[in-house]
């Protein structure tokens, strides 16, 4: 660590105790964006992020959207020329917390339990992303505290909407253009390789998510008077669902792998060099065997291979007891998961085409649309990645390595079109983490050394010019 640095990282450690409890004050409220009903809440934890930061020093504003609010703050930085301006990047909203009954703890509740590692904070949102957000605002606090200024110049967003496809998103971008243009944005929302090994992430899956109803008879039917007689749409909608893989786990989908790139031999190389162990993995699922795609690797199906998924389905009868019933409709939700370039409209055009040529006679599918993302891949010669990478390697005295996910970030792909520069994905979570699951986690080690390693990144950050 330089010299700037050390004395940051001293106060980190003597503000440890309070910065876990400012976390825990923003676990308390709970801002689910895809629920209407917190509303309300979800514009408090934007309002609390706002104070925090202006408590900072930061220049803070709330925005209002049609949807929900944006959090920006500024920070000028040195009055110096060839400063590097970076862009900060967390969502304050969290995915819902259900099944309720299967918390060993009120999600919204935060409490410090006993790990492998040490403690662990678990609560909705705990990593993903209030936990990890908060590393970078410690690390500014801290720095503020040392030092009275920050030595580049910082712009912060906070989105309200990135578990619910972030709809507002790129409307926000495009209005704000001059606000918010940097030299690199740091999205701190991924994860490390494992505990002891820092990551910077260079590659995210896009996403298409579609919503698919087919609409049968005009109302529920008796199935003794007419099951046999006529298309009962959940058949129909099963048999069609069931032709979207086959037996090899491949997606049928007419042109789904066409624009996938084979991986290159440097990159196959250096996936084996991480020396994944697939036991484990697999463990954190609590499942021995691997399944997917036949003729790729498991960390090749997850991070560069697409996907076709079923996140639910529903319609008939599912209360207690039986009711002999032919439902008059049923739905479910269906997504890819995309890798580089693949072109997400063209796969929702696929996507509608299939289940289209499959309808069942008198039959109409409703097909729509909940958000679309490109598949990312950021250059990893950039100064800044370089910087990021120097300031996690001192942090953990570990090298960091270079790793894909197989999750999205649909901001990612949003300042690469209307900003036009690339990100840095900057994460501490972990594979146990239990992300959008009951008793997520993040681990007090992580937030403790996250928070560190943006004081080191800071540092050397500083020294690149813009
Ligand atoms: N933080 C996650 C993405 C992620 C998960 C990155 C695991 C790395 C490891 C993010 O909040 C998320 O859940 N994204 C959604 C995007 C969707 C709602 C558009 C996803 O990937 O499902
Ligand atoms: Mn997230
Ligand atoms: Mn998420």
């Amino acid at each position: 660590m330089g010299q700037a640095a050390q004395p940051v990282i001293d106060k980190v450690n003597a503000n440890l105790p309070n910065a876990v409890k400012r976390l825990f004050a923003l676990l308390e409220i709970p801002s689910i964006s895809t629920d209407p009903a917190y509303n309300d809440q979800t514009r408090q934890a934007a309002q609390f992020m706002v104070d925090d930061l202006a408590s900072i020093g930061f220049d803070t504003k709330l925005h209002d959207t049609d949807g929900h609010p944006m959090v920006t703050a500024h920070y000028p930085g040195p009055d110096k020329d060839n400063v590097p301006h970076v862009l900060y990047y967390g969502h304050y909203d969290v995915q819902p917390p259900d099944p309720l009954n299967l918390w060993n703890s009120p999600p919204f509740e935060p409490t410090l339990v006993d790990s492998e590692h040490g403690k662990s904070i678990v609560a909705r949102g705990a990593v993903d992303d209030k936990g990890q957000l908060m590393t970078f605002v410690e690390a500014f606090r801290a720095w503020m505290a040392v030092h009275g200024s920050l030595p580049i110049r910082v712009t912060i967003l906070l989105e309200g909407e990135e578990e619910s496809g972030s709809p507002s998103l790129d409307p926000f971008l495009e209005a704000n253009k001059q606000m918010l243009t940097a030299d690199t944005c740091i999205v701190c929302d991924t994860g490390m390789w494992d505990v002891k090994t820092p990551a910077i992430t260079y590659m995210l899956r896009g996403l298409v998510y579609t919503e698919v109803t087919l609409k049968g008879p005009s109302h529920d039917l008796h199935s003794g008077m007419y099951g046999g007689a006529v298309v009962n749409p959940i058949n129909a909608l099963t048999r069609v669902l069931s032709q979207l893989h086959n037996d090899d786990g491949v997606v049928q989908i007419p042109g789904f792998y066409d624009d996938v790139l084979p991986l290159s031999e440097e990159e196959i190389k250096q996936w084996e060099q991480l020396g994944f162990d697939e036991t484990e993995f697999l463990a954190t699922a609590g499942y021995k065997e691997p399944f997917g795609e036949k003729g790729h690797s498991t960390l090749e199906r997850m991070w560069s291979r697409p996907t076709c998924d079923i996140n639910g389905i529903w319609g008939g009868y599912t209360g207690a007891g039986a009711k002999t019933v032919i439902g008059a409709q049923v739905s479910t939700k269906v997504s890819c998961r995309l890798v580089a370039n693949q072109d997400p409209d063209k796969i929702f055009e696929s996507l509608k085409q299939f289940f289209q040529q499959r309808t069942p006679p008198g039959c109409k599918w409703e097909i729509q649309s909940h958000g679309i993302s490109p598949a990312i891949r950021v250059p990893t010669d950039s100064p800044y990645l370089q910087a990021a990478m120097k300031g996690l390697s001192e942090t953990y005295s570990k090298d960091a390595v270079l790793i894909g996910t197989g999750g999205s970030i649909p901001l990612v792909g949003s300042i690469q079109k209307i900003l036009g520069f690339d990100s840095l994905l900057i994460g501490f979570g972990l594979d146990d983490d239990r992300v959008h699951s009951p008793n997520e986690k993040f681990e007090m080690r992580c937030f403790e050394m996250g928070i560190k390693s943006h004081v080191a990144i800071l540092e050397q950050l500083a020294a690149v010019s813009s």
